[in-house]
This record gives structure tokens, sequence and C-alpha cells, in this order.
């Protein structure tokens, strides 16, 4: 995937500006029901059947993404939605994706917990000429064009962005880094665009926190034993790092002073610990693009032209964020 320059600035701007020229439609705010049919009912009178497997509910960010996505993909927006939950596990996404080709979905969009393991389920897909709209996270996969677009943020310049900060702030940081599910494009890709910039000899220690707060909490105090020097941390996502904070604070230290935390998400309750001076750095990753899958799945059904990327565009905060930006956040 390719590497765009973030835009680093103080406060938040809530609206993901998409590359290559998509258009955005209707804005957000709706509910379904999980596993089932979207409300509507019936045939949907020649509505698009959509069958969507989320990877999970395992973090601020994933809740205010499958909320976008259910808000847009709606009976009155023309679709016939059935929606999935794998609750982070790969084998329940397979079966999803098994269930979708035997409804005989007309397109199916997924998010992958994990970046491989897919080709024999992909294949099946393909065999029953199904197309895909990959969101949020890649595969690694040796079934060729294995999906028509995806859409989803450039991890790698996430890491990027918050490897630069940490480099011009906290140059001589002894770092421990909070990877995110081990496998997964938003791990993998963060790390090393992070690594490569701080260099691999300021990291003292790595460990996951599989992107979930509890996870980080344990990650976290783990780590206070293990590498008694840390003084910086880069958590993958805002909820690791939120874990992270309340082991610091029962080993006695101060977060955002004794220990630097550095996150990527942007979340409501992330830019809040920026404002509580807890945090010292988000990297934003944008959650909102639920228009955005909506808008390709009808061009993908209507055999149209589309790009095999879209970049959704991040922002990235400092502690001059104040509390109305905080206030503001959509999510
Ligand atoms: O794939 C996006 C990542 O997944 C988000 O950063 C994280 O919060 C979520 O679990």
């Amino acid at each position: 995937m390719v590497s765009k320059k973030f835009r680093a600035r103080g406060i938040a701007a809530t609206v993901a500006v998409l590359a290559l020229g998509l258009a955005a439609c209707s804005s957000d705010g709706g509910d379904s029901g999980d596993k089932t049919p979207d409300a509507g009912g019936g045939d949907k009178g020649g509505n698009i059947k959509v069958g969507f497997s989320q990877l999970g509910a395992e973090s601020g960010w994933r809740t205010a993404n499958t909320e976008s996505v259910k808000a847009s993909l709606t009976a009155e927006n023309g679709i016939d939605l059935t929606f999935s939950d794998a609750q982070q596990k790969q084998e329940n996404q397979i079966k999803a994706l098994r269930d979708f080709i035997d409804q005989g979905v007309d397109v199916i969009a997924f998010s992958p917990v994990v970046e491989t393991g897919w080709d024999e389920v992909l294949q099946e897909i393909k065999d029953a000429e199904i197309p895909v709209v990959l969101v949020d996270r890649t595969v690694d996969t040796t079934v060729a064009d294995p999906y028509v677009t995806w859409i989803g943020a450039d991890f790698k310049q996430e890491g990027i962005t918050a490897g630069e900060w940490v480099k011009a702030n906290h140059p001589d940081a002894k770092i421990f880094e909070m990877q995110g599910t081990l496998g997964s494009g938003a791990q993998v890709d963060r790390e090393a665009g992070f690594d490569e910039v701080v260099g691999a000899e300021n990291i003292v220690g790595k460990a996951s926190g599989n992107f979930t707060r509890a996870e980080g909490k344990a990650a976290m105090e783990a780590a206070l034993q293990a590498y008694p020097d840390m003084n910086l941390l880069f958590a993958h996502n805002d909820d690791m790092g939120l874990g992270a904070i309340e082991a610091i604070e029962a080993a006695g230290k101060v977060p955002g002073k004794d220990i630097i935390i550095v996150t990527v998400d942007g979340v409501r309750d992330g830019l809040q610990a920026l404002v509580d001076k807890k945090f010292n750095y988000v990297v934003e990753c944008n959650p909102v693009f639920g228009d955005q899958i909506l808008d390709a799945i009808k061009k993908v059904h209507a055999g149209e032209e589309l790009p095999k990327e879209t970049i959704v565009v991040d922002e990235a905060f400092d502690q001059t964020i104040t509390q109305a930006d905080v206030d503001a956040r959509a999510y």
C-alpha cells in the first residue's frame, strides 16, 4: 500500500478525505442487528445483497467503524445487509464468508483480522463469482485478484508519523512498543513504519496487547517489570494505551511524564487522555468511511471501474488539542 504524508496539527478534523476521487454520500448515524438481514424486509425490491464480515468489536475504533458501516449500508440506501461479527477469530470470519456464498449475496465486504490464511475461502468466493470489497485491513494471498477494491488507512504512514514525532521530541527515549493483533495489517505496517524511523536499537521491548484495553493493561504491567528503564510507550492503538495508563498509575508512575505515550486512532477517549496530558501524541486512523464503502459496493455491483485502493487520509494530534475539540469529536 502507498504511504502518504500526514498533515500534523493540534486539533482534530473529523471528516476523512478520500484519495482517488471516490464521492462522499450521506451522513452516518444508524444501526442494525448482527447476523441478520438489515431492517427493511422482503427482497428489498432489487436492493444489493451484501454480506459484511466485521472482524470484531475490540476497540473504540472498531465500534465507530461498525456504526458507520451500518448507518450507510441500509435498505434506504439500496442495500440488503447481512452483518456478522467475528469476535477477532479468523475461523468465525471464514465461516461467515462461506455463509455469504451459500446465501448467494451480490457483494462481499470484509475487514480481515489477520493478513494470511484466506487463500481457500477467497478462491471459493472467486469461484462463486462474488466481487469482494476489502475494508480497513489487507490480505496476503496467493489467489490472483482476490478483491475488486480496498478502502482503508495507510498503516505504514501512521507508524512513520508516530516515529517522526518520537525522533524529534524524545530522541534518546527507551521505547516499549505495544503491538496490535499479531499478523494483522495494522500491526505489521505500523510496526514497520515506526521501527524504520526510530531505529531498532532504541526499542527495548515489544509485546502484543491485541488492540484491546484489558490486554494492553496486562502487557504494560509485564513490560514495567521486564523493562524498568523504559520511558516511552508506542501503542498501536488508543485502547491499549488507555489500558497501559492504568498499569502505569498502579505502578506509581505518571503517564505522560514518567512514561511518554504515543498511540494511533484518535477516538474520543484517546483524545481526552491527550487533553488530560496522559497521552503525548496521537496519530489518527479515521474509522468513519461507511459512505465510501457504500459507494464502492454500488459501483462494484454496477460493474463500474474502481481504483484498486482508496486511502483514508488521517491527521495527528498533540497536547495543544482542546477540550472543545474532544467534545466535538464524532466518535
Ligand atoms: O485496523 C484498524 C485498527 O483496528 C485500529 O487502529 C484498532 O483500534 C482496531 O482494533
